[in-house]
């Protein structure tokens, strides 16, 4: 089976509401001729939300929030549920990036909680998850990716799962310029697909998606994602810069 390519940009803590929208607004011109099998995403600050929905509208652009609370609603100073995600209209919720983990107390507990909060409505998640330097160098990446993913993915049903982003993002490479190799990055995508073969079957570990991330450009896009086990990318820099963006989005152009 083929699965789509998604190009999912994420912002982090840039740009600011009016900013957001005549970004998407230029982006959604760009884009609009990207192949049929290109999903284009834009992860974005909470404010920035509604706009960028409201802008995306009528084009083939996706919006995904960057964090989301487990509850419902209640006493949760400063957070946001998912129900207020959904109901602005919201495609995609980015869970568990390795700065959430990193500055936010973010544990693979609360990532299993909030991909179900994000199921309960309606919303798929992207989840993140990735080893340090010191981790690679340790020869435990395997097993801490599949850690991660065995506990993010605790209590999911087979479909859930099939409708489900893995984001490998190895954390030395976020920022840094210095991206994966392509085969440090099809290497552990694999063991991604193969451990949810395991808990799951073939079938449901053929339809996740299973995006690279950390330091992707246009010049790496199209080596990555021809990989077997390479569905597209999360973005982080290159996704604030429309060129850059609509180069990964046209990788095979
Ligand atoms: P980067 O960020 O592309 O700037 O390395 C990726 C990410 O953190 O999702």
């Amino acid at each position: 089976m083929s699965r789509r390519i998604i190009a999912a940009g994420n912002w982090k803590m840039n740009k600011t509401a009016s900013e957001a929208v005549e970004f998407v607004n230029a982006l959604k011109d760009r884009v609009a001729d990207v192949e049929s099998n290109v999903e284009v995403v834009v992860g974005v600050p909470f404010v920035c939300l509604p706009g960028v929905v409201d802008a995306a509208k009528g084009s083939n652009i996706k919006v995904a929030a960057q964090n989301m609370h487990w509850e419902e609603s209640g006493a949760f100073t400063g957070e946001v549920s998912g129900a207020m995600l959904a109901d602005l209209g919201v495609d995609y919720v980015i869970i568990g990036h390795s700065e959430r983990r990193e500055y936010f107390a973010e544990t693979n507990e609360t990532v299993n909680k909030k991909v179900h909060a994000c199921f309960a409505n309606g919303m798929k998640p992207i989840i993140c998850c990735g080893e340090s330097l010191e981790q690679r160098e340790q020869g435990v990446t395997a097993d801490l990716i599949r850690y991660q993913i065995k506990i993010a993915l605790l209590g999911l049903s087979a479909e859930q799962v099939a409708d489900t982003i893995i984001a490998y993002e190895p954390i030395w490479a976020i920022g840094t310029g210095k991206v994966a190799t392509t085969e440090q990055a099809q290497e552990v995508c694999e063991v991604i697909r193969n451990l949810v073969a395991e808990l799951y079957d073939a079938d449901t570990a053929e339809k996740l998606h299973i995006q690279y991330g950390g330091s992707v450009k246009g010049s790496s896009a199209p080596e990555l994602f021809a990989q077997k086990d390479i569905d597209g990318g999360l973005i982080g820099g290159a996704s604030l810069k429309l060129d850059d963006f609509e180069a990964i989005a046209k990788y095979n152009k």
